[in-house]
């Protein structure tokens, strides 16, 4: 990755008429409803942008869409990019770079995750407050990382406080049912043994995923402000496991999207 290919990145965007985004999104998997509410849509294919890695997983429809919510001009990544497709942290964090690129001031992340912490239960909505990296590498570990901001990015605050505490005053109103907690990111693809879930709880987290802390760590160097979100879509009970079945997962997740989507149209609309 080099700034010149992010400007040509850019460049192209903004030819195809993304003038200034202010908040950028990250739909997850099972996620992708949020595009329906977005006006006067305008619809770049990953595969059609200057180095923005091939979208490749088949539910994954791979779209950037630039347009409005809430009166407020948001690009938004229908489909990310995960290591376990083969790609790198640099791949997987491109699309972050690229919207910051292009002048967004937020950043809101949603995932599909499993509960470590029992008492969160499928179809519930957990706000990210923290989370621990368990995926061996970091997306600012490259050679020029200080061309495009500080090395030693601090992490002690990686989530925005003022977007977190909109989010649960908007919950609050809207009576969803919001829970917080620490999000663990794991590479992937294979879901968890049991003894990974007891693990995982052990080391402080409440969900595990395969996605989001690259993203944030970005956000994070690039002093973007970042919210996050999981569905949880199932519960990894080391002592009553369950076999997990990715159709469950994305049915889960569709069944919880409403509440995801007024919650992010809610803080858009504060933003
Ligand atoms: N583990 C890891 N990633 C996931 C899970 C899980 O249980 N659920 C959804 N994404």
């Amino acid at each position: 990755m080099t700034k010149n290919e992010l400007l040509e990145t850019t460049a192209y965007l903004k030819s195809k008429g993304f003038e200034a985004p202010e908040v950028g999104i990250v739909l997850g998997t099972g996620l992708g409803k949020l595009v329906d509410e977005i006006e006067n849509p305008i619809v770049a294919h990953y595969n059609h942008i200057p180095f923005f890695p091939l979208a490749t997983v088949e539910f994954h429809s791979g779209k950037l869409i630039y347009g409005e919510i809430e009166g407020k001009k948001v690009v938004v990544m229908q489909g990310r990019f995960h290591l376990y497709e083969g790609y790198d942290f640099i791949d997987i964090t491109y699309p972050i770079r690229a919207m910051h690129e292009l002048g967004i001031k937020k950043l809101l992340i949603s995932n599909a995750a499993g509960s470590i912490n029992l008492d969160y239960k499928k179809g519930d909505l957990m706000l990210l407050e923290d989370h621990i990296n368990l995926q061996g590498g970091s997306p600012l570990a490259f050679k020029g990382v200080s061309e495009f901001g500080e090395r030693f990015v601090d992490m002690s605050q990686p989530y925005d406080v003022d977007m977190r505490n909109t989010i649960i005053n908007t919950a609050k109103q809207e009576n969803i049912s919001l829970q917080k907690g620490v999000y663990v990111s794991v590479v992937g693809p294979q879901l968890e043994t049991k003894a990974e879930y007891r693990y995982l709880k052990i080391i402080g987290a409440d969900a595990v995923g395969m996605s989001t802390v690259p993203e944030v760590i970005v956000a994070n160097h690039l002093k973007l402000p970042v919210a996050a979100i999981s569905v949880i879509t199932d519960e990894g009970d080391p002592d009553n496991l369950e076999p997990v079945d990715i159709n469950e997962i994305i049915r889960i997740a569709g069944e919880a999207e409403p509440k995801m989507i007024t919650l992010f149209k809610k803080l858009i609309k504060q933003l």
